[in-house]
């Protein structure tokens, strides 16, 4: 029997940080896929075609110690890098979890996924809210409470999105914890950093339900104020959110850990060229991605 699955990957809409401190945060799984095969073999074997080893082994030995696992099989991955921060570890997390729940005929359901793929995600990451994972898994637009306390999915239109790539590779594990670091030097101040934040993100909630851009545009724009004060930004992020303001952008801000990747930005129809075009002129490079992508799946 073979078992092939894909797992989107995400982009971070708002709340990132303040989510790793039980705050809410807003996701989108994006159309870019990692796919997964998994079949019986006679041993185990591993193909990883550029997959953190690390994830795809803990993933395995996860599922191994929680459900059982025959002793031989053939697994395979391929799909995006992991270059501009989209995921890719969290959705190859889901995607063999899925794979492995399908071949053994345990059929896990979202939420056992959910447990068992962000566990993994600890297990060699140490921190983080889970967040990636709940997009892997389910999909869609999804407003998440840290380690899933809330996976709450959105019924939004797609969101008319920009995503410039700085052409630098941020270490989220790094950035976590340069903030926790400032979290324990200011408490108070970085606490007060994240209840606006939080604040934020629920009005962007409604705000992205009812498809209203330009008001989510200007909580992005505070978003990223919040951002900037916690020292996530860069100068790169900063000159491509500036390119987009200023060619009409309704709001844009650093999507993920900080310190490289990418940035978003939300525009209308009539401005997304010269957006696009501002940002490929100061040299960072436009990412066509659609969002509202599917969760995990088995692909037929
Ligand atoms: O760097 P990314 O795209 O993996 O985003 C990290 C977002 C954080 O809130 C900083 C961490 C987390 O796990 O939520």
């Amino acid at each position: 029997m073979k078992i092939t699955t894909s797992a989107p990957g995400k982009i971070m809409l708002f709340g990132e940080h303040a989510v790793v401190y039980g705050r809410p945060c807003l996701v989108t799984a994006i159309d870019t896929r990692v796919t997964v095969s998994a079949e019986d073999a006679e041993a185990m074997s591993v193909d990883l075609s550029g997959a953190d080893p690390r994830f795809v082994n803990a993933a395995v030995s996860n599922f191994r110690d929680t459900y059982g696992l025959p002793k031989g099989i053939a697994l395979k991955t391929s799909g995006f890098s992991s270059q501009m921060g989209f995921g890719s570890s969290s959705a190859v997390v889901a995607g063999v979890l899925q794979a492995l729940s399908e071949l053994t005929g345990k059929k896990l359901d979202n939420k056992k996924l959910f447990d068992l793929a962000y566990k993994t995600v600890l297990d060699v990451q140490g921190k983080g809210s889970g967040f990636d994972v709940a997009a892997a898994i389910y999909g869609g637009t999804l407003y998440f409470m840290t380690g899933g306390k809330i996976i709450e999915p959105l019924a939004v239109k797609d969101m008319p999105l920009v995503i410039g790539y700085t052409g630098v590779k941020a270490d989220t594990v790094t950035l976590m914890a340069q903030v926790a670091e400032k979290m324990k030097a200011q408490p108070e101040r970085v606490g007060r950093i994240y209840d606006a934040i939080a604040k934020l993100t629920e009005d962007a909630k409604v705000k992205i339900k009812e498809g209203d851009w330009e008001r989510v545009g200007r909580l992005m724009d505070f978003n990223q104020e919040y951002l900037r004060d916690l020292g996530v930004s860069l100068e790169k992020l900063e000159s491509l959110i500036l390119a987009a303001k200023s060619n009409g952008a309704y709001g844009a801000k650093l999507s993920g850990a900080g310190g490289g990747d990418c940035m978003i930005a939300l525009v209308s129809d009539k401005n997304r060229s010269a957006v696009e075009t501002a940002i490929t002129a100061i040299g960072g490079q436009v990412i066509h991605i659609k969002n509202n992508a599917a969760g995990v799946r088995v692909e037929l």
